[in-house]
């Protein structure tokens, strides 16, 4: 069920891009599915440029023959597209559950607007279920922890394959099981407050559009300005 409200949510990106715009390209398994229409936009003839988020997204821009660009190389991206683990009511997310949190970040903070596809389990009434994804220098790794737990904050290192799970970025990522999350704008701050950590899954007025997968349909919300 879930898979297939991803599946319809990402199709539904087509409404939203025209020729000549450059799209920044997300990350993630909802995000799969919008690449492949962006994929198959192109391969019908959408002329479009596209700065990625991740190596996973470039070797799959790269299979579908969407022209890549350097992030140095634009002034502004037109429309990012991306996934994310939770959208609250004020249009306020998490993400970083697939690792590119930092890459994300820089790309949505450099887009004229911010569109993500998600299945309607991705929406909440509060951000904190799901745990925070804090991306940290590897030296600082243990210390960061340290003075997270003292918070109360929960840390866990993320793993993956027996190892420390490594950003494209060479960084290390804290999962932070905060629970309902009273001033994300605060906890955001005091985050990038502590040496060493890099950024946080923190995504605060950053997205325009989100286009819900739900059942056999999808929603599109579009932020009031
Ligand atoms: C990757 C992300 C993803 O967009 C987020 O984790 C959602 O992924 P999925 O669509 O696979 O649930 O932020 O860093």
């Amino acid at each position: 069920m879930s898979d297939k409200e991803k599946e319809l949510a990402g199709s539904k990106v087509s409404d939203f891009i025209e020729d000549g715009m450059i799209l920044g390209l997300g990350t993630g398994s909802t995000f799969y599915y919008a690449i492949k229409k962006i994929g198959e936009m192109v391969k019908n003839g959408l002329k479009i440029e596209a700065v990625s988020t991740s190596s996973s997204t470039d070797t799959l821009a790269q299979s579908l023959n969407i022209p890549l660009l350097s992030i140095d190389d634009v002034e502004t991206i037109d429309l990012t597209i991306d996934g994310a683990d939770e959208v609250d009511p004020n249009f306020n997310g998490i993400k970083g559950g697939g690792g590119a949190l930092l890459f994300e970040k820089v790309v949505a903070k450099s887009s004229k607007k911010n569109l993500w596809v998600v299945n309607s389990a991705k929406m909440v009434d509060k951000l904190g279920a799901f745990p925070l994804p804090i991306e940290v220098v590897p030296y600082a790794l243990g210390n960061v922890f340290k003075k997270l737990e003292a918070r109360g904050y929960n840390p866990r290192i993320r793993m993956r394959d027996g190892e420390k799970y490594l950003t494209d970025s060479g960084n290390n990522i804290i999962d932070a099981s905060l629970g309902a999350i009273e001033d994300a704008y605060k906890l955001e701050v005091e985050l990038n407050m502590i040496p060493g950590v890099v950024e946080n899954g923190l995504f605060l007025d950053v997205v325009d559009i989100v286009i819900v997968g739900k059942g056999n349909g999808v929603e599109v919300i579009k932020k009031s300005s």
